[in-house]
């Protein structure tokens, strides 16, 4: 079954026993994003479900969370007319279009709250998947920081920021 955008709704406070072992796998992987592998259940909560003006999303099929995205502003004062956030899908419902309906509603979001533009800070350079997801929605990469990130497999690989202006300034 393909997600669409219209599939995705605000997570609520019961959806997060289907979130958490989502983020856990993908924290312990360290391959896709730079988030300390020893988080526990209790700080992911806390670092994951963000109180208003933030938003927390889900997709989910029933009671099963099949991904989960989380959106803010990217820094405060003069810089909270960016938006940024985080995404992930867990990885039995990967290319169904789970992601790309996460992405789409963070940016239907952003621009009804009337953000200028959504920045991705930290984009590991070897994740193809998220790479491809953000540049076929409009994202370009801004620059990387060489080596920022170490990767098991690859060694120390490049995070990019990526960018997209919503037009809005
Ligand atoms: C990146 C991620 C969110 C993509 O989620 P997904 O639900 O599998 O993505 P979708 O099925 O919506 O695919 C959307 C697009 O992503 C790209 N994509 C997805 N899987 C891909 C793969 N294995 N290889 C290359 N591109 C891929 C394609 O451009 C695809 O578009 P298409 O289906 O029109 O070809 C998911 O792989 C994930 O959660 N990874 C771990 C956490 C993570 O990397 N989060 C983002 C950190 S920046």
């Amino acid at each position: 079954m393909l997600v669409r955008v219209t599939d995705i709704r605000e997570a609520t406070t019961a959806d997060w026993p289907g979130i958490w072992p989502i983020i856990h796998a993908v924290v312990v992987e360290r391959r896709t994003m730079p988030y300390d592998p020893a988080l526990d259940e209790t700080g992911a909560r806390s670092m994951w479900l963000l109180p208003p003006p933030a938003r927390v999303t889900v997709a989910a099929d029933g009671a099963q969370v099949l991904g989960t995205a989380n959106m803010y502003a990217n820094r405060a004062g003069p810089g909270d007319h960016v938006a940024s956030g985080s995404l992930m899908v867990g990885a039995g419902a990967r290319g169904r279009g789970v992601g790309r309906a996460l992405v789409e509603d963070m940016t239907t979001w952003a621009r009804g709250a009337g953000f200028a533009a959504i920045q991705f800070n930290a984009v590991v350079e070897t994740n193809t998947p998220a790479i491809a997801l953000y540049e076929s929605l409009g994202f370009t990469t801004l620059g990387t920081a060489p080596g920022a990130f170490r990767h098991p497999d690859h060694g120390a690989v490049g995070l990019r920021v990526m960018w997209l202006d919503l037009g809005a300034r």
